[in-house]
């Protein structure tokens, strides 16, 4: 008989969603336009076509959303606040009408016990401030901190966990660098400006927000990989430790104070002709701001290899055997494994949480009316395992959050990837539970597996 995993008590059982995924709602109360809105308005920008304008709906269907997370047995609910319904135009004037949406979800939330995680920025800015420059613009950073004044010291007497950001880097290099998500720049220097001023908002507002709300506990969420060499050749060793500082120590040294890596700087520098000359006095240390718990986004593992080197070494890393998402992202529960001790070992947070774990497969609704994702089941039940093993060997990981609540607009794939635990129907809106989220439910109840 398999044994039962057991996790640590007041283990927080959450799932995850963003604002510009799940709304919809895009111009209704007084909102404004974001990068998000815009780009997908953009022809030839989202595969399938589609837009974010209705998504989940959930706008107007927040209220059957709470009570079928209730029914889940959610402890926490991790969302993200869209920045133009708050303040349309980025700065100044306050949408009322939008903060209250937030206020009636937050009480919403707290009615039925469960605890709201707020992220800030979950990367539909206002779009009147990308008509300044937008985030490699310094002063999109000052105006992230006001934006982060308004909604804490409207929700700060009841949230007490927030997420500044949720990954800089897909914000700054997938928005700035590969143009694959808004505001679709292509520009090294673009994207390593955006990724600083991201940052140094993140410092700036930490302060803002434990002054808000009182006993609050804030954190940043990055997305973050393990990065393990293809073969021993010293190439792929070069290439494994270029990724690693590409995708996780960028954000991952500054934040723990330990400055941008040397590796990642001269990279810049001698390979785009970069200079860090946006980097002022002081946004070293506001970086640096104690936080109370970094969150962990994870999906998969990286494997590299220099396929340019001449002394190239057969891989002894391959992934034959393995099995890959929707998103052709592989399996690797050992890789979120791996990640978590080495977060521990070399920066040492207080507390971790994973923000968000899940994955995408091509879901039937079967005959019976219900959705049997095996294979969504297997892959939570093998990360919490993953999981529960890093907290066997010390790691402080006190959450775990789905990715997601509900099926929803995935970005440039539009809604043609399906990550949620409940299955919607985009016709007509209906919900429906997944497979994957009766044994979830069940998981909650039990603490374990
Ligand atoms: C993460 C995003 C989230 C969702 C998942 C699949 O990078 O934070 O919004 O798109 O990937």
């Amino acid at each position: 008989m398999n044994q039962f995993i057991s996790f640590p008590e007041n283990f927080v059982w959450g799932a995850a969603t963003s604002s510009h995924q799940i709304e919809g709602a895009w111009n209704e109360d007084g909102k404004g336009e974001s990068i998000w809105d815009r780009f997908n308005h953009t022809p030839g920008k989202i595969w399938d076509g589609s837009t974010g304008d209705i998504a989940c709906d959930h706008y107007h269907r927040w209220r059957e959303d709470l009570d079928r997370m209730q029914k889940l047995g959610l402890k926490a609910y991790r969302f993200s606040i869209s920045w133009p319904r708050v303040l349309p135009k980025g700065r100044g004037k306050v949408n009322q009408a939008g903060l209250d949406f937030y206020n009636r979800l937050v009480d919403g939330l707290l009615e039925r016990e469960i605890t709201p995680f707020v992220t800030l920025y979950h990367w539909d800015l206002p779009q009147a401030l990308q008509d300044k420059g937008g985030w490699p613009e310094r002063a999109t950073a000052h105006a992230f901190v006001e934006y982060a004044d308004v909604v804490s010291r409207a929700l700060g007497d009841r949230v007490k966990h927030w997420i500044t950001h949720n990954e800089p880097w897909v914000a700054a290099f997938m928005g700035h660098l590969l143009g694959v998500h808004a505001p679709g720049l292509q520009d090294f220097t673009l994207a390593m400006r955006a990724s600083h001023h991201i940052l140094l908002s993140h410092g700036w507002a930490v302060e803002v927000l434990r002054r808000n709300s009182a006993n609050a506990q804030v954190g940043i969420t990055l997305s973050l990989q393990d990065v393990t060499p293809a073969s021993p050749s010293h190439a792929d060793y070069q290439a494994a430790r270029h990724l690693d500082a590409y995708l996780n120590r960028l954000f991952l040294d500054p934040l723990y104070g330990r400055g941008y890596p040397a590796d990642m700087v001269a990279y810049f520098q001698q390979e785009h002709g970069g200079s860090m000359n946006f980097v002022q006095a002081g946004d070293l240390e506001a970086i640096a701001a104690h936080t109370d718990f970094l969150g962990v986004n994870n999906y998969t593992r990286q494997i590299a290899r220099d396929a340019r080197a001449a002394e190239n070494l057969p891989p002894t890393i391959t992934t034959e055997n393995s099995e890959f998402t929707e998103m052709g992202w592989e399996v690797c529960p050992e890789g979120l494994y791996r990640l978590l001790n080495r977060l521990h070992f070399d920066y040492q947070p207080r507390c971790i949480y994973i923000t968000e774990n899940g994955a995408a497969f091509p879901d039937q609704l079967s005959e019976d009316g219900r959705v049997h994702d095996e294979a969504r089941l297997r892959f939570i039940r093998d990360y919490l395992r993953a999981a529960h093993r890093a907290i066997q060997c010390g790691v402080p990981l006190a959450g775990y959050f789905v990715w997601s609540l509900m099926d929803n607009f995935e970005w440039a794939y539009g809604y043609t990837k399906r990550f949620g635990i409940i299955y919607v129907d985009f016709e007509n809106q209906q919900r429906i539970f997944k497979d994957s989220a009766l044994w979830f439910r069940e998981v909650i109840a039990n603490n374990g597996f």
